[in-house]
């Protein structure tokens, strides 16, 4: 198993390219079950999350080939299931549900199962399947799904990210329209939204909450540039600010993350849209702000603890609440052992930022968590060890790298 090592104190400064979205390709990748011509995808991330769907549209018969531009074809499938040996690495395999059902009529899929950030059950997404005539049973740890999907007016108790993407996808072949109200916002949402338009599909309203689409009878083939990834923006964003640093963020889009880069500007860090990406610089100590993470367009939970990372050394005291999941907070004691000042009250951390952290050896059990001690082991004084490094390899590509082009003192070694 990998780690990485860091010695804290260098100043991120220079240019660095932001990846293509981790969380737009995934569900990307899987809209291409609903046409039997080729959709390609330039521009994908080298993660093993990407690796991972990749894996599970091979086994239901997709081809697939590329690299950075990858081409699918579903044109026969010799499986409808996804098993549980691939759902349980990653939860966002739930998303093959709706096409399935959409093009084919059944779909058999592994229920995801609990995660280390919190239940994240899917009642939603069956719900709406349900509300759209699908028949829906559980047996064995998985959801049968029966039947074509019809149009529907569908309310979401949530918005949710995941189940507004599988409910999108099943209605572009559904037989009538489809109404997805309190639908989430995100900008991944607008991605397929748009991709599915450029297959053929007929939606209105992604990126507000009142999404409609009349259903088509077929879909056909695409060929997509992936946007770049807001999180890994936001990540790169907090590391540079912490290290006092001046960053280009080359292909990065500020206005996928403007509750992010308001915090930002409120703690009196610079950041400004330039025309090859976002510029990030911060000469000062940044002042403390609160942050409630909220779905879009209020601040992205994906990014509550790399903020609470740059918190640890701000001035002054921020409160952070985490409204979305009920359990993300598992950075806290590791960053308590870089000497940050963090006490957990309920759903909220109170953050006291001290001067200069403390280097330690330290391990996180989800993506978001681990780059949140990288980031904060960029400032820390002394060797920072981030061990479990595999959390951090499903969502950033080369995060060490880009990180060293850019003056960090940090590799990768063999534990
Ligand atoms: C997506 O997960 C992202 N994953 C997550 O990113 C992100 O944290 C999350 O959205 C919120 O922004 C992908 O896009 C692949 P949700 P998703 O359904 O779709 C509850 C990362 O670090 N809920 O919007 O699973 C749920 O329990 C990952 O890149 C239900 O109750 O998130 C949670 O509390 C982690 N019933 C809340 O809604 C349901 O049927 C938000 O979940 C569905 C969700």
């Amino acid at each position: 198993m990998d780690r990485i090592v860091i010695e804290g104190g260098h100043r991120l400064i220079g240019e660095i390219d932001v990846s293509g979205s981790k969380n737009a390709a995934l569900p990307l990748m899987v809209a291409s079950l609903l046409t039997e011509e080729p959709v390609i995808l330039r521009g994908m991330p080298d993660l093993v999350d990407i690796k991972t769907t990749r894996t599970l549209l091979s086994s239901l018969g997709v081809e697939v080939s590329g690299d950075r531009d990858m081409t699918f074809r579903a044109s026969n499938l010799d499986s409808m299931e996804a098993p549980y040996d691939l759902v349980r690495k990653m939860r966002a395999s739930i998303l093959v549900l709706g096409p399935l059902v959409s093009r084919f009529g059944s779909a058999k899929v592994s229920l995801p199962g609990g995660c280390a950030i919190g239940v994240r059950p899917i009642n939603l997404h069956l719900a709406g399947l349900k509300a759209m005539g699908v028949d829906i049973n559980l047996e064995h740890g998985y959801v049968i799904a029966n039947g074509k999907p019809g149009g529907a007016k569908i309310v979401l108790d949530f918005p949710t990210v995941g189940g507004t993407e599988n409910l999108l996808m099943a209605a572009t072949l559904a037989d009538g329209t489809t109404v997805i109200e309190n639908a989430a916002r995100e900008p991944e949402i607008v991605e397929l939204a748009n991709l599915l338009n450029a297959m053929g599909a007929r939606i209105e309203g992604a990126g507000s909450e009142i999404i409609t689409i009349d259903g088509v009878p077929e879909l056909h083939g695409a060929d997509w540039n992936l946007m770049p990834d807001r999180i890994e923006t936001g990540t790169l964003m907090a590391a540079a600010a912490i290290t006092r640093g001046n960053v280009l963020l080359k292909g990065a889009r500020a206005a996928d993350l403007e509750s992010v880069v308001r915090k930002l500007i409120d703690a009196g860090i610079t950041v400004e849209q330039e025309q090859d990406g976002v510029r990030i610089s911060c000469a000062d100590r940044p002042r403390s702000v609160d942050v409630r993470t909220a779905p879009y367009p209020g601040f992205p939970t994906d990014m509550q603890a790399q903020i609470m990372a740059l918190m640890a050394t701000s001035m002054g005291t921020a409160v952070i609440s985490e409204t979305i999941f009920e359990n993300r907070f598992m950075h806290v004691p590791e960053l308590r052992r870089l000497g940050a000042q963090v006490q957990i009250e309920g759903r909220s951390a109170v953050v006291r930022g001290i001067e200069l952290l403390s280097g330690a050896t330290v391990m996180a059990t989800d993506l978001r968590a681990s780059a949140s001690l990288v980031i904060a082991g960029l400032a820390a004084s002394g060797t920072t060890i981030v061990r479990r490094v595999y959390h951090l390899d499903r969502g950033y590509e080369r995060i060490e790298q880009k990180l060293a082009d850019l003056g960090a003192q940090i590799k990768r070694e063999e534990e």
